[in-house]
């Protein structure tokens, strides 16, 4: 189904991004310097491809459509589960934030454990989060929703890769990855 595998695809350039991100908090716990910059690319690629960008596809479409057909099984799939994880995401990322802001303007040890610890907590999240869409959520999606739903989604969804396509939108996110990977 066209929307689910873009939305597949999307998953494994995040956990390429949860990899890299790893190899980093590794490092810098083996006494590497915490490079701020290559954080605030990180919570650029949190934000904007993985939250705003994917996340909100997510819940605008696919999860609503779930919520609007699929009865209690998916109440408690989406709302009681994958938007809660989203917002947990949302909270980790916000205090890294924090953290990057306060780490600039002291260098406080308690700010950079704050920033690994949260970015590690987001990755542990997203990693089991995605394994859970990609295994039950997707799956449980298209084996139950009826054409029409499905078919309603594809058109929602490529209208909406159209814009971002001609906005260039994505490619920005996916450097900011293959930067790091070069890197690490
Ligand atoms: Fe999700
Ligand atoms: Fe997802």
């Amino acid at each position: 189904m066209y929307s689910i595998d873009i939305l597949l695809i999307e998953h494994d350039n995040i956990l390429r991004f949860t990899n890299v991100i790893e190899n980093i908090c590794v490092k810098i716990i083996e006494g590497e310097i915490l490079d701020i910059n290559i954080f605030k690319k990180a919570v650029i690629f949190m934000k904007e491809y993985a939250d705003n960008y994917h996340h909100k596809k997510e819940e605008n479409i696919l999860f609503k459509y779930m919520l609007e057909n699929l009865g209690s099984i998916a109440k408690n799939l989406i709302s009681s589960g994958m938007l809660v994880e989203h917002d947990l995401a949302r909270l980790h990322i916000l205090e890294i934030e924090n953290s990057i802001i306060s780490y600039e303007k002291n260098f406080n040890t308690k700010d950079k454990l704050s920033i690994i610890s949260n970015m590690m907590a987001y990755v542990y999240l997203i990693r089991r989060h995605i394994e859970k869409e990609n295994k039950l959520v997707y799956t449980y999606a298209e084996k139950n929703l009826n054409k029409d739903i499905l078919d309603k989604i594809d058109l929602e969804s490529e209208k909406i890769e159209k814009i971002n396509k001609e906005k260039n939108n994505c490619l920005k996110y996916l450097d900011i990855i293959d930067m790091l990977e070069k890197l690490y």
